[in-house]
């Protein structure tokens, strides 16, 4: 990892003591630095992307549009007045800007606290660079201290948190409302407590396997390749 000392047109921004909402807002705007102009960018899901959605309205005759990673974010774009095509209609995406739940010092990443985190993954996928915007709380050195979410097909959720057991995890199924969470793709997610990941890719490769996962949520092979993280002094660029 290095730091990139690039400088932007928001240090007139920074005070002393932000909010973490500050900090969301801060890298959200940041994030435009990375959008080419006349391109379609790859839209995250989460509380920081939703800053980034509002920026990136400031500058929407600029842009083709977007391709959103959820229902919630294409809501928010299209309420924007901000085109969104269908992941099907582009080949590449040049950028996909989203958050973290947790991102380490190579770029690996804990995502899903959204729910999002299969269409995430197929966005993340389909760019050549991912750009991760978070507020400094999300950087850590061993991913884990966060719940690991697993999206999984129901029939299989059983089993499923059984294996996560053999490994010294413990899987609970996700509730909205007192009932199973239902993702954009209709299936369940598994928050998993518990697991220290020191081998974010060997974890991501063992999980992907188990029948009725649908996606782990560690981006290893999808890492972020920029992350802007949201300090007090300013928006620190880590480059992996
Ligand atoms: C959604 C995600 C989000 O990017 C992640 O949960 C971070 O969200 P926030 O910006 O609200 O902290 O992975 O599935």
């Amino acid at each position: 990892m290095s730091f990139d000392c690039r400088k932007n047109n928001l240090t007139s921004s920074i005070k002393p003591n932000m909010t973490q909402d500050e900090l969301k807002t801060l890298v959200g705007q940041a994030a435009l630095h990375y959008v080419e102009p006349g391109s379609i960018v790859g839209v995250g899901t989460g509380s920081t992307v939703n800053k980034f959605i509002d920026a990136l309205a400031t500058m929407k005759d600029r842009i083709a549009g977007a391709v959103s990673s959820s229902v919630a974010s294409t809501e928010r774009l299209h309420a924007l007045g901000i085109k969104v095509f269908d992941a099907t209609e582009v080949d590449e995406l040049a950028v996909y800007i989203d958050g973290a739940d947790e991102i380490d010092h190579a770029g690996h990443m804990i995502k899903g606290g959204g729910a999002a985190l299969t269409r995430e993954k197929i966005v993340a996928a389909q760019s050549r660079q991912f750009v991760c915007i978070a507020d400094e709380s999300k950087l850590v050195q061993t991913l884990g201290n966060f719940a690991v979410p697993v999206e999984v097909i129901p029939m299989a959720e059983k089993r499923i948190a059984r294996q996560f057991a053999a490994l010294g995890g413990t899987a609970t199924l996700r509730l909205k409302e007192g009932a199973p969470l239902v993702t954009d793709n209709g299936q369940h997610i598994l928050d998993v407590t518990g697991l220290k990941i020191s081998d974010p890719l060997a974890f991501e490769s063992q999980v992907n396997q188990w029948p009725g996962v649908v996606t782990v949520g560690v981006f290893a092979f999808q890492k972020a390749s920029v992350c802007l993280l949201g300090t007090s002094g300013g928006v620190k660029t880590l480059v992996f």
